[in-house]
């Protein structure tokens, strides 16, 4: 008997243990405790009270911390071996555009890469400001333009859009032109530039492709555990757009606004907090590893991210899998490397997997270090109703709707672009 009560005991405890990590919670009142690491105290325990704190040490060894052990740092340096004008055209976007489609490539270790941006430009602009992030399934799928070239690269399969054998098609022009507001972008006199993220990185848990081997060293076959996971790499490509938007006279450098959705909104964050030449970071819907708070473990955590995305995070971060609570920092602290320069952090209601409260108490959370600077960022922990905006030099929205990126979605960029960047 006592046997059986012993048996039973063990298998409940092990269960709620288990059950704790492993179900997916969407319940709020089943949100662990958790201190939020305050971003201006130094990780010795020191206050930062002014900029030059802020700037000469926290900032340093926050970006230090998720170099380290969430992105992976980026091994070395690899510079444009060359740039090429592909195609281009003054007649796009119902004559109300310029194209370019720009391949830019990389040679290191005998291996070479290259990737090709999209660009969209408005004609009545001299030099143009502009958004830019990549795309999910090749520059084809943003648009219906005949014109845009079909990446070779490899591309998971998805039959609804034809792709098979990992490789893109013409079925699939225009597939994701809902997600890229294209018109109406151009319409307010910004530019637009996409890359397909596979160019860079293809998306699998697969270190010889891509471009990890041309920074490795000898024998060596995978980044070691502190080196870039694909998230670092995607944002490494970012930076390598914007070291040629820098070259490019119709472009205005200093009004780049990096975009992201999903995993890409992760990366948009982490290309704004590691290359201070992006003007402002958009994160659409970014989720675990992206603006919501890991401590919270609400829909997707550390532990399910690193499972089923081995690639995506450095291989450290897998220390912090079903222990958040032993992370010194949060996700908050990513969008304050981003401070002074305008952020904006958008949910969307049913997409809980991300959890939008998390995305919304990063954007809060982050507020002091805005502060330092005398910028307005999010005021109160209590979220703003659906589809009413916050808009400061933090902004943050929840919209109706899932998972997605949606006109109203760009409407606000656009706007609030308009107040932070095109009209000071
Ligand atoms: C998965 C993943 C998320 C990610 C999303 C996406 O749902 O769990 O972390 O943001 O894919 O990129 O679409």
């Amino acid at each position: 008997m006592k046997i059986l009560l012993f048996v039973l005991l063990f298998i409940f405890t092990t269960q709620i243990a288990f059950s704790q990590w492993n179900d997916v919670n969407y319940d709020e009142s089943k949100v662990p405790q958790f201190v939020v690491p305050n971003p201006l105290k130094t990780f010795d325990g020191r206050k930062v009270r002014n900029v030059k704190k802020w700037e000469k040490k926290r900032r340093p060894e926050l970006l230090e911390f998720f170099s380290e052990n969430v992105y992976g740092k980026v091994p070395g340096e690899l510079k444009i071996s060359s740039v090429e004008v592909v195609e281009e055209s003054n007649d796009a976007i119902n004559g109300k555009a310029n194209r370019k489609q720009i391949e830019l490539s990389f040679e290191k270790n005998d291996l070479n890469l290259d990737f090709t941006i999209l660009i969209y430009l408005p004609k009545n602009v001299e030099k143009a400001p502009l958004f830019m992030g990549y795309n999910f399934y090749g520059n084809h799928t943003v648009t219906e333009d005949v014109n845009v070239i079909i990446s070779d690269s490899w591309a998971r399969n998805n039959e609804s859009f034809g792709i098979i054998n990992n490789q893109l098609t013409e079925q699939s022009r225009g597939v994701r032109d809902n997600r890229w507001a294209i018109e109406k972008i151009i319409d307010a006199g910004y530019g637009l530039a996409t890359i397909y993220y596979g160019e860079i990185d293809p998306d699998k848990d697969d270190f010889t492709d891509g471009i990890h081997p041309l920074l490795y060293n000898d024998n060596q076959e995978e980044p070691a555990n502190n080196e870039w996971g694909s998230i670092a790499a995607w944002s490494w490509g970012l930076s390598r757009c914007m070291d040629y938007f820098e070259t490019d006279n119709d472009i205005d450098e200093s009004k780049v606004i990096v975009f992201g959705h999903s995993r890409l909104g992760k990366t948009s964050l982490w290309a704004g907090a590691t290359d201070q030449r992006f003007a402002a970071v958009i994160s659409n819907d970014s989720g675990c590893g992206g603006a919501a708070l890991s401590k919270r473990r609400f829909g997707e955590t550390v532990w399910r991210i690193n499972k089923n995305f081995p690639h995506w995070f450095c291989a450290n971060f897998k220390e912090y899998s079903k222990n958040e609570q032993a992370l010194p920092v949060d996700q908050h602290e990513l969008i304050a490397l981003i401070a002074p320069r305008p952020v904006y952090v958008a949910s969307a209601e049913d997409d809980k997997w991300a959890d939008p409260r998390g995305e919304f108490l990063s954007a809060f959370y982050a507020t002091p270090v805005y502060k330092l600077y005398e910028k307005e960022g999010i005021s109160t922990d209590k979220m703003p109703e659906v589809n009413q905006p916050v808009q400061n030099t933090v902004a943050y929205h929840i919209r109706t709707g899932k998972h997605d990126v949606t006109d109203f979605d760009w409407e606000q960029y656009i706007k609030w672009a308009d107040a932070q960047l095109k009209n000071n």
